[in-house]
């Protein structure tokens, strides 16, 4: 039997398509259910579903053998898991972005507000410049309006949340999509269904998510 984590939300639907291009028998629960656990029995799997951030955790832990985690969430939390490919999925980035009038202050170390306190902490670090942090756990585009943060850290995709919140983009960090990973352990002891697994995600993936 393998376990495989799959973030609810947002990258869910992407991946469960990915996986039956790959040829993934997934039963219709899949896509209106409240269930966090799926059995599929006849393909000799197990999928738990869980909030994105926590993805990484479940496969650490060697509770899920196998998952999908954006790389936002894998740069965040520096599990200890192996990843094995990058499945070109949810595409988007991350950026620092302001209220379209923002001028930094002299002398006062400006407030950041993300959902992804290490990273942005590190990249603030390599810039050499002193900030301070406010984790949020959603939302972020609200920070600035309020008067919480001066800037956001956080993930863009058609950029539509920040131009309706009056916000704007002042630095590009990098590139995000999920990833497939796997707990180290697991692939050794369940080599051969990992990788028939990866195998299969990688030529959907390098047909450009058509079905082979
Ligand atoms: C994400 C992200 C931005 C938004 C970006 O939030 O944190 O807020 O999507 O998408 P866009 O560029 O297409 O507008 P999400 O909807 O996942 O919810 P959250 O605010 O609770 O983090």
């Amino acid at each position: 039997m393998l376990t495989v984590a799959m973030p609810k939300g947002r990258i869910f639907e992407e991946a469960v398509e990915l996986l039956r291009q790959a040829g993934y028998d997934l039963p219709p629960e899949f896509d209106d259910s409240r269930k966090l656990i799926i059995e599929v029995p006849q393909s000799g799997m197990r999928f738990i579903l869980a909030k994105p951030m926590d993805v990484p955790t479940y496969v650490e832990h060697g509770v899920a053998d196998v998952g999908v985690a954006g790389k936002d969430v894998m740069i965040e939390e520096e599990r200890d898991v192996y990843e094995v490919l990058d499945l070109k999925i949810s595409s988007c980035y991350m950026a620092v972005a302001a209220l379209a009038d923002y001028t930094p202050q002299k002398d006062v170390n400006p407030k950041i507000a993300s959902k992804y306190p290490k990273l942005t902490s590190d990249y603030f670090r390599e810039q050499g410049e002193q900030v301070e942090i406010i984790k949020l756990n959603g939302s972020i585009e609200l920070a600035p309006i309020v008067g919480l943060a001066d800037r956001i850290v956080d993930i863009v995709s058609t950029g539509q949340t920040l131009k309706e919140n009056g916000l704007v983009e002042i630095e590009t960090m990098i590139p995000i999509t999920s990833r497939f990973i796997v707990n180290p352990v697991s692939y050794r002891t369940k080599a051969k269904q990992i990788d028939e697994m990866v195998d299969r995600l990688a030529e959907v993936v390098s047909q450009g998510g058509e079905p082979s």
